[in-house]
């Protein structure tokens, strides 16, 4: 783990995360067992951007532990509003706290807040990047509803390019053996080329289709998104793209028994409401697994001694993300940092690919 962060679960190894996913699983069986494990300690909920779910279920699984709760979820009402850095406000909150959980609307701005916090932090959501929590509510789902996760067919269907969710499932199935991603989008909304690369190096497989019906016969599971509007640029180019997948009984008719199906919500109108009664429809039982899996989270982050840097990369000289909602491009004191993959390079903080 970068330092006891959380940014992405990738910055662990499989073990690891699997060990969370165990802690949340035996937590789940006997809730009432951890009811003291966070006593007198204290969660910092940091929403810069809207959140139901992920807030409340940190706040839940804070209370669940023992522990209390501060934060905020309108940066308006906080010193934000009088211009404050994101850097002072971490440094300031970490003072006052044991963990925090934080979400934002710019690229690597979790990333950033952990640099400058004295306590862990989790990445809440960073923009269209990644969604860490989420991951380990779906690997907590699939965990105790599938089982093995080897040698599986994986689609992933809606907006692959903006959704923050698939990009941290994504990075993380991919450890399993022998999966195959079908990833139904339309050519406006393809999963961006960085998750693809990560795809294709750890040997696992991917196809792209346009259509739910071409694909849907042969998955073990279908993970469904909502078109992500409040990532577009335009009104009408969301309107474009909205209402083209629809999940639905008669589609279902074509789907394998077992099958298990997942969404991270909120859903706007990608799963008809008369799926939700199906035995395969899993995605209410997923939120209120994601409780269970950010106990495991937090105790597993209180508990850590790992002291390892926060970034990994080099720092660029005159270099600039080409990304303009990255934070190195916002924040200042934030100097890009270069990972080098093989022939390619990518800023640690929002993956965007760089010209050398
Ligand atoms: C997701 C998010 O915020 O990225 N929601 C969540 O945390 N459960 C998915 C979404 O907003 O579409």
């Amino acid at each position: 783990m970068r330092k006891n962060h959380l940014i992405d679960l990738c910055d662990l190894t499989r073990e690891q995360w699997e060990e969370i996913v165990d802690l949340a699983v035996q937590i789940s069986q006997n809730p009432s067992a951890y009811a003291e494990a966070g006593k007198g300690k204290i969660l910092a909920t940091l929403f810069y951007e809207p959140s139901t779910r992920t807030k409340m279920s940190f706040q839940t699984a804070m209370f669940r532990l023992g522990g209390n709760v501060i934060g905020f979820d309108n940066p308006q009402t906080s010193s934000v509003s009088k211009g404050e850095s994101l850097a002072d406000t971490l440094k300031i909150v970490s003072g006052y706290v044991d963990v925090i959980a934080m979400r934002h609307s710019i690229e690597g701005a979790v990333l950033a807040a952990a640099q400058a916090a004295d306590c862990p932090v989790i990445n809440a959501g960073d923009g269209g990047h990644l969604h860490p929590t989420q991951t380990l509510t779906d690997l907590v789902t699939l965990r105790i509803e599938l089982g093995d996760l080897n040698h599986r067919v994986i689609g992933i269907c809606g907006d692959l390019k903006n959704g923050r969710t698939v990009h941290s499932l994504i990075n993380t199935l991919c450890h399993y053996q022998d999966i195959e991603f079908v990833l139904i989008s339309t050519p406006e909304l393809l999963l961006p080329a960085r998750f693809k690369e990560v795809i294709h190096r750890s040997g696992c497989r991917y196809r792209e289709v346009l259509s739910i019906e071409e694909a849907i016969a042969e998955l073990d599971v279908l993970y469904m998104t909502r078109i992500q509007k409040e990532r577009f640029t335009s009104l009408e180019l969301y309107n474009q793209q909205k209402n083209v997948y629809v999940l639905d009984s008669a589609k279902l008719c074509l789907a394998k028994p077992e099958l298990k199906i997942l969404h991270p919500l909120p859903r706007v109108d990608e799963i008809e409401p008369s799926v939700d009664t199906d035995p395969r429809a899993l995605y209410f039982k997923q939120a209120r697994y994601g409780v269970f899996a950010r106990m495991a989270l937090i105790l597993t982050l209180l508990s850590s001694q790992n002291k390892e840097a926060v970034l990994h990369g080099n720092t660029a000289g005159d270099t600039r993300c080409p990304n303009p909602n990255c934070i190195t491009n916002l924040e200042e004191g934030t100097p890009l940092s270069v990972i080098r993959e093989g022939d390619q390079s990518y800023c640690e903080y929002c993956d965007s690919p760089l010209k050398d």
